[in-house]
């Protein structure tokens, strides 16, 4: 199998998850269900579901004991990009090649819809059939995620127009987008009841490096990508003065900290074994990817 393989396949089972899950949920606003709709179904790469299914494979776990927590993280996700998107943040009109939630629904319905999607997260996770003591852990990791998630956003902002020391770009990084990425990996791992340290410190380490590696490639992607390929409009932090590593460091400089960071992910996972294949095929995806 190759990452495009595997990603496809967790792309298409996650893909039909989440129908099903937004489909038993309270349906009385009928805005507020299509809004929730279009922010979860209309596309993307599903990267955070595909990181939660390689985890568990690399644990020795199934994909059936990992779909609560996929579903879960990129309900998390999906909340953050209507935010991200919104007037009073990105102020963004395109996302996934399709407008933006608040474009279609509106601003008071959009930002409605990241509140339910990021509660409802934490109802797949009760729902998703593993032994209590590892579903807590997963609600914990996802809940600090996705509190730190807010916390990067907040200095996202806060940086617009400001010249900050790499190190304190790197904060903003690991926060906004590291910490959901990192989780995905736990809550994987969780799914598949792994208890053995190493691995676990093995695939923190993976999901540390990666997660940085993801958001480095994002901001290299605002500078090199094409609107279309992306689905989202290219050349948008420099527009907003956002601070980012190609605006920092430079673009080649960026380009080559991504790769040093996608070595430091593949080496930490090297002990894993062929368990751990489909982690390996994703980190060389994420940085090569053109959208
Ligand atoms: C975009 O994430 C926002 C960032 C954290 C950089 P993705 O690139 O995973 O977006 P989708 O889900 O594929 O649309
Ligand atoms: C978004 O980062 C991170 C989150 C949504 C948490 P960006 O603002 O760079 O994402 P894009 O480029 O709009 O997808
Ligand atoms: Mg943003
Ligand atoms: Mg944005
Ligand atoms: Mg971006």
């Amino acid at each position: 199998m190759s990452a495009q393989d595997f990603l496809h396949a967790s792309q298409n089972r996650i893909q039909a998850w989440l129908e099903c899950f937004l489909q038993r949920q309270n349906p009385l606003s009928a805005d507020l269900t299509a809004a929730m709709n279009h922010a979860v179904l209309n596309g993307g790469k599903r990267v955070r579901p595909t990181l939660v299914y390689g985890a568990a494979l690399a644990c020795g776990g199934t994909l059936k004991a990992a779909d609560a927590a996929a579903g879960a993280v990129e309900l998390v996700h999906c909340y953050s990009l209507v935010h991200d998107d919104l007037p009073c943040m990105d102020d963004d009109d395109l996302r996934r090649g399709v407008p933006t939630c608040h474009k279609v629904y509106g601003e008071a319905t959009a930002l409605l819809a990241g509140d339910t999607l990021q509660t409802l997260a934490f109802v797949a996770l009760s729902e998703g059939g593993l032994e209590p003591a590892l579903t807590v852990r997963q609600m914990q990791r996802l809940a600090v995620a996705s509190a730190d998630m807010a916390v990067g956003q907040g200095l996202d902002l806060a940086a617009e127009g400001q010249t900050l020391s790499l190190q304190e770009l790197e904060s903003v990084h690991r926060h906004k987008t590291g910490a959901l990425i990192r989780a995905s990996i736990f809550l994987g791992a969780m799914a598949a009841g792994c208890r053995d340290e190493a691995v676990l410190a093995a695939l923190e380490t993976y999901a540390d490096r990666l997660g940085l590696a993801f958001q480095v490639h994002d901001d290299v992607l605002d500078v090199i990508g094409d609107t279309s390929k992306l689905g989202k409009k290219a050349g948008a932090d420099a527009e907003h003065d956002k601070a980012t590593y190609p605006s920092i460091m430079g673009l080649d400089a960026a380009r080559a900290f991504a790769t040093q960071l996608h070595d430091e992910a593949v080496a930490a996972i090297e002990p894993l074994g062929c368990q751990a294949n489909a982690l390996r095929w994703l980190a060389d995806f994420l940085v090569a990817r053109d959208h």
